[in-house]
């Protein structure tokens, strides 16, 4: 950074990559986690379901709908099935033949590599199998897991304490605001979560319940980012960074504080 004065603290935030960089390219694809890779991202987001046939696949909605050129529920389909889709070309045809990887075609393309992978259980009843498929692969430390369900994040601590986990805020989870703050509080007492996933659009309770974390030595991220930089407001009060769909924004320049 040495461009600034000596006297300035430059930090660059620790940068999560949403379904690769759907800003880019189409999201959870192979195309899209290399290239968020290739941009320095710190972390890259994916979301983990289960076939009709039982195997991982990562994929964000419930149906191939909106990102294939096919249709159909995830767990109505084979593996085949959804492989035989074509989950690029909807985004731009340049894209055309990538497929929705399975979820070890993703662990396997990042082995090793200096990045962490941030994965999100979309459904029910994955945690075992998805964690499984980690220690599979020996990526027990380049993983962490989170959901937006309690019980979830419950049954993953069970099944492996060491891997770190984030519980997922949102208004699409039907409970109260209150009751999404008890659950966080109940998983931090749990013991051994240590990252905490954020929804920002809960105004002061944000500022609030980062510090709260922060207390604790925890860290807290924030999703979706989709608006410019500069954040350093909230980098200030404690958040390490965030989930975003413009990796190529936030890797490429520091944050002046
Ligand atoms: O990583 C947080 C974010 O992915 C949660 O929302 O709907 O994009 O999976 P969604
Ligand atoms: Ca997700």
């Amino acid at each position: 950074f040495g461009q600034y004065p000596e006297q300035t603290i430059v930090q660059r935030p620790m940068v999560a990559a949403h379904r690769g960089v759907p800003s880019l390219a189409p999201e959870n694809t192979m195309a899209g986690y290399r290239l968020a890779y290739e941009l320095g991202a710190d972390q890259i987001e994916t979301d983990v379901q289960r076939t009709k046939d039982g195997h991982l696949v990562v994929i964000h909605d419930e149906t191939v709908d909106r990102t294939t050129n096919g249709t159909g529920a995830v767990k109505d389909l084979t593996l085949a099935e959804i492989r035989a889709l074509d989950a690029g070309i909807k985004f731009d045809e340049k894209f055309a033949g990538e497929k929705v990887p399975t979820f070890k075609e993703y662990l396997q393309e990042f082995k090793g590599k200096n990045v962490m992978l941030l994965v999100e259980l979309k459904a029910h009843d994955v945690e075992e199998q998805t964690i499984q498929e980690i220690k599979e692969e020996g990526m027990m430390d380049q993983v962490v897991l989170q959901s937006f369900y309690l019980d979830s994040m419950q049954r993953s601590n069970e099944l492996a304490p060491e891997l770190p986990g984030g519980y997922l805020f949102s208004s699409a989870v039907p409970s109260t605001l209150q009751e999404k703050l008890k659950n966080a509080k109940k998983l931090v007492d749990y013991g051994t979560i240590n990252d905490v996933t954020l929804n920002s659009s809960y105004g002061s309770l944000y500022k609030e319940f980062i510090q709260y974390m922060r207390q604790r030595g925890m860290l807290s991220m924030h999703w979706t980012f989709r608006a410019e930089p500069p954040f350093a407001d909230k980098l200030k009060d404690g958040l390490i960074g965030p989930i975003t769909d413009y990796t190529q924004w936030l890797t490429e320049s520091p944050v002046q504080l």
